[in-house]
């Protein structure tokens, strides 16, 4: 312990400005695109409409929620790492890769876009694992490979739903 201390200097929990910063913009470009994808979900789980009503309003439902305690958790551990999440609606838009839809599509095609938000949010929680692996961050690693695993088991549910066997 006291040669890792010597070796490396504490500053923030250990890590310096730079990897403090390579984490943080990762965790934050997570937060915006989750941010548009809970309102995502909110449009789909309020809008739909048919046959599907019930399936579609009862998955979103279940996501946005469990998106509620993940991106309150992204964003406390930017505040772990003493900087400022992102807390702007038009900052998220502007940062998200992951954009907003109308309200008026189908279940087979809200469907689609949500199967195709979710790769896009295990794309960036992998791209946040690794920097955080790479800086020593097992704290941050751990938070995104259980994320990554979520986004994963949400992707399959929707696939199945969607009876395609790629998408
Ligand atoms: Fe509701």
């Amino acid at each position: 312990m006291e040669t890792l201390l010597k070796e490396k200097p504490f500053k923030k929990l250990g890590f310096d400005h730079l990897e403090t910063v390579e984490i943080v913009n990762k965790l934050d470009t997570l937060l915006a695109n989750y941010q548009v994808f809970f309102h995502k979900l909110q449009n789909y789980h309020w809008n739909v409409v048919g046959s599907d009503f019930y399936d579609i309003h009862d998955i979103t439902q279940e996501m946005y929620e469990n998106g509620l305690t993940n991106i309150d958790e992204i964003a406390e551990r930017i505040r772990v790492f003493g900087k400022t999440p992102t807390y702007k609606l038009s900052e998220y838009l502007n940062k998200s890769e992951i954009v907003e839809t109308t309200h008026e599509l189908s279940a087979e095609y809200m469907v689609k876009e949500l199967i195709k938000d979710l790769s896009t949010l295990a794309s960036f929680a992998l791209e946040t694992s690794e920097i955080a692996t790479e800086n020593g961050d097992i704290g941050t690693t751990h938070m995104m490979n259980n994320l990554i695993v979520s986004f994963e088991t949400n992707h399959w549910k929707l696939t199945a739903w969607s009876n395609k066997k790629y998408v």
